[in-house]
C-alpha cells in the first residue's frame, strides 16, 4: 500500500477527496427515518433505527469509515453470496448448478416455488440458498462444517470481525415456518443430493444467516469479491477467480430482491441486502462498501442503503454501462 502511494498506483488515488464525498452523502441521509426495522424476530425488532454506517474498502486496501461501523449486526441474507462463493470454489460451478439456476424468479425471496428444470431459481434467494447450504463440506458433521464456514467467512473478512448470534439463531429457527415448507417442498421434489438431513440443512442455513459482521468487517468481505477473491488486507487468496465471477453476476441480477432488476438499471453493480439493514456493494476491481441501516423499504432493502447507492452513482458514475 505504501509503496503504490508513493508511485501513484492506487486505484483510488484522492482517496482522502473522494472519501470526503462519500462523507457528504452520508449526512444527507442521516435524518432520513421513513421506513421499517425488521420485526419478525425480537431481536432484529430491537435493534435501534438510528443506526447508519458506512465503510469503504479499496482493493488496495484503503479503508473509511463514518457513523455506527464497528456495532455487531447479523448478515441473514448477505450470507447466501458467501455460501454460495464458497460452494462453487470448493465442488466448481457444474456440481452447484445441478441443483441451482441462474435466473432472477421475479417472486419474493421466500417464495415456495421452483423454476426451469424444477430447480430452485438461483442461490440469493431462500430456496436456491438452502440447498446451496446442503452442500457445503455435507460429508462432515455439523459441527465441523460450522467451523469451516465460519472460518472461511472470517478469511474472506481479513481476520475483522465474524460473531455468531445465537438468539437471533434460536429465534429464526423458532419463526421458520415459511423455511421449514420450503425446505419440504424441496426435498418432495428431489431438489437436494442423496441422502441430505434437512432439519440439519435449515439449522446450518439459519446458523450462517446468524452470523454477526460489523460495517468494517463487511466491507472487507465486499473488497474481498471486488479484487477477485484474494483479500486486499491480508493478501490471502480464498476465492477462486470463477467463484468470484459467478457470485458478482448473480448478486448483479439477483442480489437485491424484488427490487433486483430496477438496481441493477439505476445503479449497475453487484449488490446483496439482507433484512437486518445490510447492503454489501462491490465495485469490481476497485472497491467493496458495506452499507448499514436497519430501516428497510418494502422489498426488505435499505432505503439509506439504497439512496446512498443512488446517490454515489449520480456522483462518480460506478455504473457497469
Ligand atoms: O430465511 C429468512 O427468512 C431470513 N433469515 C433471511 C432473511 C433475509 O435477509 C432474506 N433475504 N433474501
Amino acid at each position: 500500500l505504501i509503496r503504490k502511494a508513493f508511485t501513484t498506483e492506487l486505484v483510488i488515488p484522492e482517496f482522502g477527496r473522494f472519501t470526503q464525498m462519500l462523507d457528504d452523502i452520508y449526512w444527507r441521509l442521516k435524518d432520513r427515518m421513513d421506513g421499517k426495522v425488521a420485526d419478525y424476530i425480537p431481536q432484529l425488532s430491537r435493534v435501534s433505527p438510528e443506526n447508519w454506517g458506512v465503510t469503504v474498502c479499496s482493493v488496495d486496501g484503503q479503508r473509511h469509515s463514518i457513523g455506527d461501523t464497528s456495532s455487531p449486526f447479523c448478515v441473514q441474507s448477505v450470507s447466501k453470496p458467501l455460501n454460495y462463493a464458497i460452494a462453487i470454489n470448493d465442488l466448481g460451478p457444474d456440481a452447484v448448478h445441478q441443483y441451482t439456476g441462474h435466473e432472477p424468479s421475479g417472486e419474493s425471496f421466500n417464495e415456495i416455488k421452483l423454476g426451469l428444470n424444477n430447480k430452485p431459481h438461483n442461490p440469493m434467494i431462500n430456496a436456491g440458498a438452502i440447498v446451496v447450504t446442503s452442500l457445503l463440506k455435507n460429508k462432515e458433521k455439523l459441527a465441523d462444517r460450522f467451523d469451516y464456514i465460519k472460518k472461511q467467512y472470517e478469511r474472506i473478512a481479513g481476520g475483522e470481525y465474524i460473531g455468531f448470534n445465537n438468539a437471533v439463531f434460536l429465534s429464526e429457527r423458532e419463526s421458520a415456518d415459511r423455511n421449514y415448507a420450503l425446505g419440504y417442498y424441496l426435498k418432495e421434489n428431489k431438489c437436494f443430493p442423496e441422502g441430505v438431513n434437512l432439519s440439519e440443512t435449515l439449522d446450518f442455513y439459519f446458523q450462517l444467516c446468524s452470523c454477526d459482521v460489523t460495517c468494517e468487517s463487511a466491507s472487507v468481505i465486499a473488497a474481498t469479491l471486488a479484487n477477485g477473491g484474494i483479500c486486499p488486507i491480508t493478501g490471502d487468496k480464498i476465492l477462486s477467480a470463477v467463484s468470484v465471477r459467478n457470485t458478482l453476476s448473480l448478486m448483479h441480477s439477483c442480489g437485491m430482491y424484488d427490487y433486483s432488476g430496477q438496481w441493477a438499471f439505476n445503479v449497475g453493480l453487484p449488490a446483496k441486502s439482507g433484512v437486518s439493514g445490510l447492503i454489501l456493494v462491490v465495485v469490481p476491481n476497485v472497491m467493496g462498501l458495506a452499507l448499514w441501516s436497519p430501516l428497510l423499504d418494502r422489498h426488505g432493502n435499505s432505503i439509506r442503503g439504497i439512496s446512498f447507492s443512488e446517490e454515489l452513482i449520480r456522483t462518480f458514475n460506478f455504473h457497469n454501462y
